[in-house]
């Protein structure tokens, strides 16, 4: 999409670190929010359903408090859902910039289907709220009390905002499916360089093993984190929501152990089936250290729910819920480390090219000295290349070497880089021009034999 690649500038390497790390800050933010957002909406839903066939009033009234403490204000689905996730379309364009992947797009779209759901979500609830105003007011008005048309009209307001609010839950909670299962598919693609090539449309985010699993990760936390939530909303000490009624308070309590356990409990079993699916270029230590850490801090969390359910008791809902908290954070850090390890190539890329149009916009304004060797090689060859250990390309102090003496052979290589060594990618041609190419050949045999 033509404004979404606008809206790129070229970023150094500097500006970059900043744009990874207001992904992970949105990132933060966005995907608790939607999984509570989608546990309490699956919850409420399906004790609407059940209060609907068995007219149970308590099942009624959790279904009617779930939807209003997660829509309670409109300013939170802004700031926590639609904002980050508009942000990370941008972060994602400038980072996978000229890589011709097309997760910035998918992602517009996801977040295009959050904003609908999210109407769909408020209507659900408002017509909740509705729906019982006229149920009331048609048992308020007894026939012949008033006139004939007021209570006809009554009984079709309230059949049609029956139907509206069915249909308005329904819908929201479809289409928040979507969304999130797009998002969720194009992290994990924006995370696989091997797949860019092959999996770079709707179809290839839709029809992966990752995405799948990375969905089903996101159900099972969904609910786990949700049942967390609520837990700590009701019964954590000093909380301002009092529950009046005994047998609602026992009800939420058992409830919200059991499914918390349970969704708890299979999490680490798809997070660990996910792990399997990664691409190995996105592996590091880094990455197995936090792995680690999630899976201790889960089994902590299954064995927290579990003492409470068998107790009957939620003294450890705070603890719960800051190790929750953790385990959302590690695993933000977690794929960001797998983002980072398998696009360091096209970072390396990206901060070569504003190295150019840093010196080209120099030249424009005619401030450019003529450009040195060392100027060439800390603007454009450091993003890949160092003397004594490799980055992105091999160390110099192995390459150097066979162009002792051959300082011709070297500057036609980087004028025209050809595939070399099969451990590395072809390194992408610097575009210098001749004799830029030779003072940065004659600068890195000089510095290559001072060391
Ligand atoms: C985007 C990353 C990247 C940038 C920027 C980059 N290189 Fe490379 N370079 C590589 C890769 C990858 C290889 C390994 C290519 C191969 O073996 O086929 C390489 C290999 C080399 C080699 C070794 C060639 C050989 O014979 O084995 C030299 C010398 C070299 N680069 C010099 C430079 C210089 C000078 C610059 C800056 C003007 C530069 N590179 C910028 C990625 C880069």
């Amino acid at each position: 999409m033509d404004f979404l690649d606008q809206s790129v500038l070229p970023q150094s390497s500097h500006h970059m670190v900043l744009l990874r790390y207001l992904l992970v800050l949105s990132y933060v933010l966005f995907v608790p929010y939607v999984s509570v957002l989608f546990g309490s909406l699956a919850y409420s839903l399906y004790f609407k359903k059940k209060s609907e066939k068995s007219g149970d009033a308590i099942h009624k009234k959790f279904s009617k408090d779930l939807i209003d403490f997660i829509t309670y204000n409109k300013g939170i689905a802004f700031a926590l859902g639609i904002i980050p996730l508009l942000s990370s379309v941008f972060g994602y364009a400038q980072l996978l910039n000229k890589s011709g992947l097309n997760v910035p797009e998918f992602l517009l779209i996801s977040l295009i289907v959050l904003i609908v759901s999210v109407f769909f979500i408020y209507t659900y609830k408002y017509t909740f709220h509705l729906k019982d105003i006229f149920n009331f007011a048609g048992k308020n008005t007894k026939a012949g009390d008033s006139e004939q048309d007021i209570n006809e009209d009554l009984a079709s307001y309230t059949e049609k905002t029956g139907t509206l609010h069915r249909k308005s839950g329904q819908y929201g909670f479809i289409l928040l499916l979507i969304s999130v299962y797009l998002y969720g598919g194009s992290v994990e693609l924006a995370a696989d360089t091997a797949r860019w090539e092959s999996g770079n449309d709707i179809l290839g985010v839709i029809f992966s093993i990752p995405a799948v699993l990375a969905f089903l990760q996101f159900i099972s936390g969904a609910f786990a984190l949700t049942s967390v939530v609520l837990l700590y909303i009701y019964f954590r000490p000093n909380s301002e929501v009092k529950i009046y009624d005994e047998k609602y308070g026992a009800f939420i309590k058992k409830f919200t152990l059991r499914n918390g356990l349970v969704a708890t409990a299979l999490f680490p079993v798809i997070f660990v089936i996910s792990l399997s699916v990664r691409p190995i270029n996105s592996l590091s230590y880094e990455f197995f250290i936090t792995v680690i850490a999630v899976l201790i801090l889960l089994l902590f969390s299954a064995g927290l729910f579990y003492l409470m359910l068998k107790e009957v008791n939620v003294k450890h809902v705070s603890a719960l819920t800051y190790v929750m908290l953790l385990i959302i954070m590690l695993m933000v850090i977690k794929d960001q480390f797998a983002f980072n390890t398998s696009t360091k190539f096209q970072t390396a890329l990206l901060s070569r090219d504003y190295g150019m149009h840093e010196q080209k916009m120099m030249e424009e304004m005619g401030i450019s000295a003529p450009v040195s060797g060392a100027d060439i090689y800390n603007g454009r060859c450091i993003a890949c290349h160092s003397f004594d250990r490799k980055i992105v390309g091999p160390a110099y102090n192995q390459t150097l070497p066979k162009y002792e003496g051959k300082k011709e052979l070297l500057v036609k290589y980087i004028l025209n880089p050809v595939k070399i060594n099969p451990e590395y990618p072809a390194m992408p041609n610097q575009g210098l021009k001749p004799q830029e190419a030779e003072a940065v050949v004659e600068y890195l045999l000089t510095t290559y034999k001072k060391k």
